[in-house]
This record gives C-alpha cells, structure tokens and sequence, in this order.
C-alpha cells in the first residue's frame, strides 16, 4: 500500500519546488519576450497611452474568452468584493501606464533599473505609511540597490526626465497596489481576481488614452505605423504583446499564491536582472550591428547605439591594427 501511494503520486506533488520554480522560470520567459516585442512596438508607434489599453484589452477578451469555456469558472463577484478591488485596479493601472510611459521614453533596461527600488518604496510605505518597524538591517540590505540604481541614473546615456519620473511614480503605484492587495485578500483564486482587475483597469486607462493620444493617434500615429511596418505586422505586434503582458501578469500572481510576498518581491528584482541583460543584448549589441548595414534601422536608444558603436568600431579598429580582416 505504502509504496504504491508514494509511486502514484504526481511529480508535481512530490517536487513542489520544482513547480514553483517551473512558474519562475515561466514568469520570467514571458516577461522578456513582452518587454523585448513592447520596446520594438514603441521603437516605430511611440505611443505609451494607447499601448497600454490595448495590453489591458487583449488581456480582457481573453479573460472573457477563456471563462466562456469555462477554464476557469467565472468566480461570482459582488458589491462589496468590487469595491476592495477597485483601489487594486487603480494602482494596477497607473503603475502600467506609468512603466510604458518610461519604456517609450528610455532604453528598457534603464527603466528596469530604476524599477528594481520597488522593494525600498515597500519597506519605506510599511514604515512610513502603515507604521510597522522595518528592521535596520532589512534598511541595509536595500542600500546597496538604491546606491547602484542613482548611480546608474547619474551615468545612464538614454536619461531623461520622463523616462525616470514615470518609473518612479510606477515604483509608487506598485506599492500601493501591494498595500491594497493585502486588504483585498479573498477567497478567490488568483486567476479570478487577476482577470477582475484587468478588466477595471482597462477602464481606468482609456480615458487618458483618449485624451492625451487620441487626436495624434487620428491625425498620423496610425498612419505613420503602417506606412513604416504595414497592418498586418502592426496588429499582430499589438497583439502579442498583449497576450505576452496579460500571461506574464497571470503567471506572476500565479507566483505569489504558492511564495511568501517578500519572495516574490525578490523574484521580481531577479527578472529585472534578466530583462536588462537580454534587452542589452538585443537592442544594443544585435540593433547596432544592424546599423553597419542598415542606416534606416530603428533602435532602442540612440545614445546606447552610439556608445556601442564607437566601441564596435575602436574593436574593429584595434583588430585591423592587429592585422586580424576577419570579423
Ligand atoms: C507594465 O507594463 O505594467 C510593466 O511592464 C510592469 O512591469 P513589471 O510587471 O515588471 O513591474
């Protein structure tokens, strides 16, 4: 009997680290493909605003789509649990446009960068805002994170002041939406809620969309994104990304049902490390190359490009002077 309990059951029972670290591993996959395919989207229709609704509504339909077969079951939800939510969805939403604002204005990784002081605003919200004692110590270990991240605000070449004060309200936004989460905790499976709370912020970010994007939008954006890619790629650009942000987001909250919040919130800075180092690779190391052959190419940061390149060429340089032709 003993022995055959134990044989029947699953892997996924007997390796529960296995598969919490299997939904890292996923979390994060998809997080790199959405910020690698968001910045391309930016790089020829700079228009955060608009982007960041469509993310929500791709979200929102397949939300829809995917209770409609029942997969999963539509959790009930009333009065009471929708106003716990709201102020969830609020922060949710702010938070993204913000960090899309930030991604269209500078290279992504410096947007990450300065997303990884999110921890320090939670610590410094549940001192200063909620009144728990934060131990010195726990002050400490975020020291070094907020002496790299101002240094690499001091040095960055893609810096702007958009691009830096967007991801810092973000970094604001996020934590209140933690605060708000906390107070929200239901019954609910993290699916359910996650799917109510796409569904609220899309509404909450359409009317900035309208107002601040939609007479450009009109007049040329569309336009102007077609003419530079086509339709085709154009939809099908916005709806990968949305796909990609809607299941990164899920899987994420997926996450934080099977870690502890200060896990996760560790978990999050690591993506970032991942994110900043494809996204180099793929902005500044692939797109620059391409500049050699390609002068029309768009990129990530021009100034990003220009330090690689000057280093591409002193590289070139310092290998001809060696007397090595061939790369
Ligand atoms: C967004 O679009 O909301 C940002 O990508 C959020 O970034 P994060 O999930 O990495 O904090």
């Amino acid at each position: 009997g003993f022995s055959r309990a134990t044989t029947t059951k699953s892997i996924a029972e007997r390796f529960p680290a296995l598969v919490t670290g299997f939904f890292f591993f996923t979390w994060y996959f998809l997080n790199v493909i959405f910020n690698i395919l968001n910045k391309k989207v930016y790089n020829y229709f700079p228009y955060p605003y608009f982007v960041s609704v469509v993310h929500l509504l791709v979200g929102v339909v397949y939300c829809a789509a995917s209770w409609s077969i029942g997969l999963p079951k539509r959790a009930p939800i009333d009065k009471e649990l929708l106003a716990l939510l709201t102020p969830v969805a609020f922060c949710h939403a702010l938070g993204h446009v913000m960090s899309n604002v930030s991604f269209a204005a500078v290279a992504v990784s410096f947007t990450h960068t300065i997303k990884a002081l999110e921890p320090f605003f939670n610590a410094a919200a549940s001192q200063f805002v909620l009144g728990h004692q934060i131990p010195l110590s726990l002050w400490l270990s975020l020291a070094p994170v907020v002496i790299g991240v101002s240094m690499a605000s001091l040095t960055e070449l893609s810096f702007n002041w958009t691009g830096f004060i967007s991801a810092m309200i973000s970094n604001i936004a996020f934590t209140y939406r933690s605060i708000y989460s906390k107070k929200a905790m239901t019954g609910m499976d993290s699916t359910n809620v996650y799917a109510y709370i796409s569904i609220m912020a899309l509404f909450f970010c359409l009317p900035p969309a309208v107002f601040i994007e939609g007479p450009q939008l009109i007049q040329y954006g569309f336009k102007d994104a077609i003419a530079k890619v086509g339709l085709v790629k154009f939809l099908s650009d916005l709806f990968w990304i949305g796909m990609f942000y809607h299941l990164y987001n899920q899987v994420a909250t997926n996450t934080l049902e099977r870690v502890a919040p200060l896990t996760h919130a560790v978990g999050n800075v690591l993506k970032r490390v991942f994110v900043i180092g494809f996204s180099i690779v793929v902005f500044v190391v692939i797109l620059c190359r391409k500049q050699d052959f390609n002068s029309d190419w768009n990129w990530d940061s021009h100034s990003h490009c220009r330090r690689s390149h000057l280093f591409l060429n002193q590289g070139q340089h310092r290998r001809k002077q060696k007397g090595n032709f061939l790369s």
